[in-house]
């Protein structure tokens, strides 16, 4: 029988809210971005993050509701990003999913924010088949994974410093450029002449999958400090930095495809918004006579549909949180169970 779920999301600084109905698919989403509010700090204040959700998280609810033309009787099973994320925020979806799902008496599930990203190429049309390598390229996570099945992930490299998105951020910070710095560099790379610079694409002449990020930032650095007398110098680093960005997860994607001997590229995460990278990464999965799946560009980045989706089918296989309220700040993706 199909189940209507409600999931919330609020592990950082988006509040986001969606209505997922197995069978039939999204039936709605609303999300406020708590961006602007944060961007005069320089990035995410958490205690401020939490406050926020308390504001917006019911009033969403409401609104998505009526929008949907539902009523809460009709709501068979909630899911709340149970980590990782920050502590505070994570705390604020976690009560108000796990109050709400125990007033109407459903079941509640705590959905692990990463699987939503990876699991949200499968909201679109054309949906990959398992297994597939996935990408997760996010603020705060860069990741290869073998994925078998939903729940059956295999880590097969990561970033050991920062993530692609902090050292997207970090960068645009160099550069002057508001918080979050990922699209606004981006949109300034634009304007940057590719033939200027060419930055390192760090860990490629070595093997494995794992990545680095922070030598990039540092470079971008060195160089707008040697040009600091040229105005235009901010396009060309921004340009030379996405580039290097773009070839190192392209390289580093096409190694874990041919290692695993698998056809089928999975990219998701914020920075998966980014359109050089999904070009890049597209023309990498044809090379190698495969294919590329991507969330729409507003699922990239955080978002309540991929909590909905992601908690629907573990509430569809049985699965569901005690009464208990738990979130896990930092919780690795292969400790999740296998849904069958
Ligand atoms: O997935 P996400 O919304 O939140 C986390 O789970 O971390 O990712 C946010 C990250 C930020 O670092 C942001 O700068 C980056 O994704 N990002 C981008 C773009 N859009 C968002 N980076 C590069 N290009 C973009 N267009
Ligand atoms: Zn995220």
């Amino acid at each position: 029988m199909d189940v209507i779920v409600l999931g919330i999301e609020s592990s950082c600084d988006e509040t986001g809210v969606a209505i997922y109905e197995t069978g039939v698919g999204l039936l709605g989403h609303t999300l406020y971005s708590q961006a602007e509010m944060h961007a005069q700090y320089g990035g995410v204040v958490p205690e401020l993050a939490s406050r926020d959700h308390i504001r917006r998280v019911i009033p969403l609810i409401d609104q998505l509701l009526d929008r949907v033309g539902l009523s809460s009787q009709q709501i068979d099973g909630v899911a709340y990003t149970a980590g990782p994320g920050l502590m505070g925020a994570l705390m604020v979806g976690a009560c108000v999913g796990r109050s709400l799902a125990y007033g109407w008496g459903v079941p509640a599930v705590g959905v692990h924010h990463m699987e939503g990203h990876l699991l949200a190429p499968l909201l679109e049309g054309e949906i990959p088949e398992f297994p597939f390598i996935a990408l997760l390229v996010s603020g705060g996570h860069t990741q290869l994974i073998r994925v078998d099945g939903v729940g059956r992930y295999q880590l097969l490299g990561e970033s050991v410093d920062d993530a692609a998105g902090e050292a997207f951020d970090k960068t645009a910070k160099l550069l002057g450029l508001g918080y979050p710095g990922g699209p606004a560099l981006s949109e300034l790379a634009k304007q940057g002449n590719p033939d200027r610079f060419h930055f390192p694409r760090p860990m490629v002449d070595r093997p494995g999958l794992d990545f680095s990020f922070s030598g990039l930032k540092t470079y971008a650095r060195n160089t707008l400090q040697q040009n600091s007398d040229d105005p235009t110098i901010g396009a060309d680093v921004a340009r030379a930095f996405e580039d290097a960005v773009a070839d190192t997860l392209a390289i580093k994607c096409r190694r874990a495809l041919r290692e695993s001997d698998l056809r089928r590229l999975v990219v998701a995460g914020g920075v998966s918004a980014n359109q050089r990278i999904r070009a890049r990464l597209q023309e990498i999965a044809e090379g190698e006579r495969g294919e590329a799946f991507f969330p729409r560009v507003e699922f990239c980045t955080d978002n309540g549909a991929m909590i909905a989706f992601a908690g629907a089918l573990r509430l569809d296989a049985g699965e569901s949180s005690g009464l208990a309220i738990e979130v896990s700040p930092r919780w690795p993706l292969s400790e999740l169970p296998a849904v069958h």
